[in-house]
């Protein structure tokens, strides 16, 4: 293949498993679970379905008209939005690809939970196990210690494995995510189904569904309903702005923007079947209440769920599945966010894909090495909370201003319509232009309120700089840099529709 040649996806059944594989990941089987648990359940999922309905659906049908109808990855299809905002295209990549280092370790950690299911190495004591055996952690973010080999080993893998799934672009991604898209779904079924039918199954489901009204009058609940619906989609990242850009010419918008985002939710929905009567189960073997069985987020993967496979029949083929599950629901989430790098690096330089695959795996599995040390766990919670909080909301409120008040959003939304089975109404305008904006704008200052207020989880302010305000600072600078040479090569390639071409409605 010829360096700058445009690689389509192989159909349009392609196009939506690969974005529909990476709005489906850790986050739908691990982290809406845990947000569920902790905001009173039906209550979470009401505030969930408001933030999918008002934001998380116009900002897919906004992406993917930005890769598709505007053209390019997130920095190159910005940039034709008005030049001021390539830079942003390249933040939203910046922060993907802090979030790939990290979430690439995570899947190190099941890849090692894999191995040790066979033996159910984790034995009575799965708490013990994670912390001690295989974390090895330290008691402080500030004592790093070295790498876990076997952690390393993982990570080394779940690389290799990332750089092949998308050696050639779209072109094998296409083929992939038949198998990372279906596999999980089916052992989804059988652990819902295996689920359902253990006693104490039902308290487990009456906790994930029974609402707590009073809760929705938190605030905190709206800020983790909109920042899951967010990370859920893959919006913000870049990602599905370089997915759609491989969309041939006149492809459908909003239908496949419904289908992605509706399926992703579904899953996340039918997931917690699964995960809360696993729960419920457990409750009832150690006789406490299902309030009392977790204590946080990573737990629920690594320790609530070894405990409870413990007692499954055929336990250590149940571990294999669930492992593995959640191996291939990570891995489309996973290269979908070097994909969107990838595409901006060769959309921006005209880098072959071979090196630029290369050049990003190499440097996220350096960076990676620090969650590996016996401190790892800390960095991992820390460098999460600030690129899902604060990158993503800055990004979430950057793209929507640049595209609702420098860009004719009218034009826009007649375009997609022109090319999709289901239309859009001017509530998508609205959307963009004020909901979205103004949502991401007002958790983006509650956000940093509270670490003026308080270092986050309590760590050491100097970690906060390394592992929260550094980051961030060169997702800015970084992106306003390398924005000035995306600008350039829009120039050179005289396709700039900036705002004269399609003047601000307003
Ligand atoms: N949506 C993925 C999940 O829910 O696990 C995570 C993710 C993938 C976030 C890709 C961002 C992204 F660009």
């Amino acid at each position: 293949m010829a360096v700058g040649e445009k690689v389509y996806w192989d159909n349009r059944m392609a196009f939506v498993l690969a974005a529909i594989g990476s709005a489906i990941g850790l986050g739908n089987i691990w982290r809406f679970p845990y947000m569920c648990y902790k905001y009173g359940g039906g209550s979470f999922l009401v505030a969930y379905l408001v933030a999918l309905l008002v934001a998380g659906l116009p900002l897919l049908i906004l992406e993917f008209s930005l890769g598709q109808k505007i053209g390019g990855s997130a920095p190159a299809s910005l940039g034709k939005v008005s030049k001021n905002f390539a830079w942003v295209g390249w933040m939203a990549i910046i922060v993907g690809f802090f979030i790939t280092t990290y979430y690439s370790v995570i899947m190190s950690w099941a890849a090692n939970y894999f191995v040790h299911s066979f033996t159910l190495a984790w034995g009575n004591d799965p708490k013990t196990f994670f912390y001690t055996n295989v974390l090895g952690l330290s008691d402080g973010i500030l004592k790093i210690g070295s790498p876990r080999l076997p952690l390393l080993i993982g990570l080394a893998i779940v690389w290799l494995w990332i750089v092949l799934s998308i050696w050639k672009g779209a072109r094998t991604v296409s083929k992939v995510v038949y198998v990372t898209v279906t596999l999980p779904w089916l052992i989804l079924i059988v652990l819902v189904i295996g689920g359902l039918t253990l006693p104490g199954a039902f308290d487990g489901i009456k906790y994930y569904l029974t609402p707590d009204w009073k809760a929705l009058l938190n605030a905190e609940l709206w800020q983790a309903a909109f920042t899951q619906i967010f990370f859920s989609l893959s919006v913000g990242f870049g990602v599905m702005i370089a997915y759609a850009s491989f969309l041939k010419p006149n492809s459908d918008i909003v239908n496949n923007a419904f289908i992605v985002g509706l399926s992703n939710c579904a899953t996340a929905f039918v997931g917690g079947f699964a995960v809360f009567s696993a729960i419920g189960y457990y409750a009832q073997l150690q006789g406490v209440s299902v309030a009392d069985v977790m204590n946080s987020g990573p737990e629920l993967a690594f320790v609530t769920y070894p405990a409870i496979i413990n007692h499954l029949p055929f336990a250590p083929l149940m571990g294999i599945l669930f492992f593995v599950m959640l191996l291939t629901l990570a891995i489309d989430s996973a290269f979908s966010l070097v994909e969107a790098v990838v595409a901006g690096i060769m959309d921006t330089f005209g880098i072959g894909r071979t090196k630029t695959n290369i050049f990003v795996a190499v440097l996220a599995f350096a960076i990676g090495v620090i969650y590996t040390t016996t401190a790892g766990l800390y960095w991992l919670d820390l460098v999460d909370h600030y690129m899902t909080f604060f990158g993503l909301f800055a990004v979430a409120f950057l793209e929507a201003v640049a595209v609702g008040w420098f860009f004719d959003t009218e034009k826009l939304r007649k375009k997609i319509n022109s090319t999709s089975q289901m239309h859009i109404g001017k509530w998508w305008v609205i959307s963009v232009k004020f909901i979205v904006p103004l949502s991401a704008l007002i958790l983006l200052i509650i956000t940093v309120i509270g670490r003026i207020n308080a270092s986050y989880g309590g760590y050491p302010r100097v970690s906060e700089l390394f592992g929260g305000w550094i980051p961030i600072l060169i997702a800015v600078l970084g992106g306003i840099v390398l924005g000035k040479f995306t600008i350039k090569m829009i120039r050179k390639d005289n396709v700039i529709v900036d705002t004269q071409d399609a003047p601000p409605s307003i």
